[in-house]
């Protein structure tokens, strides 16, 4: 027999995440010319995070995960990256900015109100 949801589908208080933080890169590829993330260096992001959030000891369970996405329909604001559980969304532009959310978001827990996709920024 399945178990029921809660009424409010959370999970409950006590259940431990296995990230503190995951981050999703868009690295969409768009064959036909239309706007992409990938077309503004996203792989190379994407990388980078990786490289940076390994090299600063952040990696793992309990700690944060670097991911790649197809898109996530916010191409108006890419290149995009969603940070979870929190929702966060950044449009970033080079590896300053890459570096400034793992520290800041990633490792510092404090979010980076300069790289926020803007709210109306969809596809
Ligand atoms: S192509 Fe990146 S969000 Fe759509």
């Amino acid at each position: 027999m399945a178990h029921p949801l809660p009424d409010n589908r959370r999970l409950p208080a006590s259940t431990p995440m296995y990230y503190k933080h995951h981050i999703f890169f868009c690295l969409n590829q768009r064959s036909n010319g239309e706007n992409c993330c990938a077309q503004h260096d996203a792989q190379q992001a994407f990388d980078h995070c990786k490289a940076q959030v390994k090299a600063k000891g952040l990696a793992g369970p309990g700690q944060v995960r670097v991911n790649k996405a197809g898109c996530l329909d916010r191409c108006a604001g890419g290149p995009v990256a969603v940070v979870y559980p929190e929702g966060v969304w950044y449009s970033y532009v080079d590896r300053q900015d890459i570096d400034e959310i793992v520290e800041s978001h990633l490792r510092d827990g404090k979010v980076v109100e300069r790289l926020l996709t803007p709210p109306h920024l969809g596809r």
